[in-house]
């Protein structure tokens, strides 16, 4: 097309042009040379329509050569293999089984990844598994677990479907427990808690956001290295499960250890009348700790302007839980913590203090708890403070009063 137009142009030029033979054979000479160029021009376009087209071709050869074959034909096996073979122990497969309850609890994810992978949340109400409820036992500890002989004795003979174990403790503190205790292999990544600052709070949400992963936890319990149960698994898992509120304490108090710890820069999000207080240590519903683990906005203000001395730990959760989800909280806790004494830290029981009357008392003081509906004479179900010296006694005593 274009060579036809170009040539009839060249000869309405001839017609107009002076009929010396010199200018025709120039004039033929420059059509010649035209047609020339332009056959060059079509072919050489050829040319690049075949490097173009042919180009992806020589990529996928250069692709395929460069990454071997077995390689690619080893990762079609491992998929295909995945719930069966044991190599997949040390990769990330996509399993059904890993998915809904990761064996491992090393990663390498940061907070934010964690918090993000954690906060997911099925649309479909049916599990395609068989769904038994779990209780997450958290333990913020630094070092060992000083009443780790306590509690393994706490876990014995339990269905191991009913509960799953974590453990967060100093970066640099390795647990080596045996293979056949129950924190065996239950350590989670660490990072440094000062005690007293918001990564007090930072160490809770990664407990809670390690023990989201597992689908089948529904309630979480946090736990320090001084606390002990005061009855047995089975009147605690029903307790828990069976309750329709969260135990996290969270009460007004206007005194300047209350309020007088808010801060002003916290308005217009946090209001003085939103402000709560309460002890750390919680049992919450899976529901509320997705939304602590989801929060980014209230944490922020809390690691801006709680500073010392206002304390994270003890406002945070309260204040966050009070003002969006105070309806599915009893707004008590169930460690019990002995405050009488009074000064900034509670009392500690050691060998000498504890007696089949100090745990009576602790279970029951005369008092009812609101429970579900209706009133309960069991208002606590773990303890606290411990020193390592009443493990022996508290041993004594797990057979014939604790119950296990
Ligand atoms: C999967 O594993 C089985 C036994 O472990 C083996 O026989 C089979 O060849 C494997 N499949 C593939 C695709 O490698
Ligand atoms: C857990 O995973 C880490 C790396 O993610 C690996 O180094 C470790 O060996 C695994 N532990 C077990 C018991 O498979
Ligand atoms: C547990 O550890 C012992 C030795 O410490 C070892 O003999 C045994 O094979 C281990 N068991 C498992 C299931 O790893
Ligand atoms: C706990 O406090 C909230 C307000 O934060 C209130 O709505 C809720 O009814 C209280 N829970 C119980 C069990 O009284
Ligand atoms: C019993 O315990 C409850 C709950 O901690 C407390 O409010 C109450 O004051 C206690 N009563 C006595 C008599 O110590």
């Amino acid at each position: 097309m274009n060579y036809k137009m170009r040539g009839r142009g060249e000869k309405d030029e001839f017609v107009f042009k002076d009929s010396s033979i010199g200018l025709i054979r120039l004039l033929c000479f420059l059509i010649l040379f035209v047609i020339g160029i332009i056959i060059g021009l079509t072919s050489s376009s050829h040319v690049d329509r075949y490097f173009i087209t042919s180009r992806p071709d020589n990529f996928y050869t250069d692709y395929t050569t460069a990454a071997p074959a077995p390689s690619y034909a080893k990762t079609a096996t491992y998929d295909q293999n995945c719930s069966t073979n044991s190599n997949c122990k040390n990769d990330d497969c996509l399993s059904m089984e890993s998915f809904r309850m990761p064996k491992n609890l090393t990663h390498r994810m940061t907070d934010n990844e964690l918090f993000w992978r954690a906060s997911m949340v099925p649309d479909k109400p049916e599990y395609p598994f068989d769904r038994v409820p779990k209780l997450a036992f958290m333990f913020m500890t630094r070092g060992p677990l000083p009443f780790l002989p306590l509690w393994e004795r706490f876990f014995r003979g339990q269905d191991e479907n009913k509960y799953s174990i974590y453990v967060h403790s100093n970066p640099g503190v390795r647990l080596d427990y045996e293979n056949s205790s129950v924190f065996y292999q239950r350590q989670i990544p660490s990072q440094d808690v000062k005690w007293g600052t918001v990564t007090l709070v930072d160490a809770e949400r990664r407990l809670l956001g390690n023990a989201l992963l597992d689908f089948s936890n529904d309630r979480f319990i946090l736990l320090s290295e001084s606390c002990i149960p005061i009855y047995n698994f089975p009147t605690i898992y029903n307790y828990l499960i069976g309750s329709t509120h969260s135990f996290l304490d969270s009460y007004d108090d206007p005194s300047r250890y209350g309020r007088g710890r808010y801060s002003r820069r916290m308005k217009p999000d946090i209001k003085l009348r939103d402000w709560r207080k309460g002890s750390q240590w919680f049992e919450i519903h899976r529901t509320i700790g997705i939304k602590i683990i989801s929060d980014t906005k209230y944490y922020n203000l809390f690691k801006s302007y709680c500073l010392p001395s206002c304390y994270p730990d003890e406002h945070y959760l309260p204040t966050f839980v009070h003002m969006f989800y105070g309806d599915l909280n009893a707004n008590r806790t169930v460690t019990y913590v002995d405050w009488s004494l009074g000064g900034p830290h509670p009392a500690t029981f050691g060998a000498d203090d504890v007696t089949e009357n100090l745990i009576r008392s602790i279970r029951n003081n005369g008092t009812n708890c609101a429970y579900n509906k209706g009133k309960t004479s069991i208002c606590f179900l773990f303890a606290r403070k411990f020193s390592p010296s009443a493990l022996d006694p508290l041993l004594g005593l797990a057979s014939s009063l604790l119950g296990f």
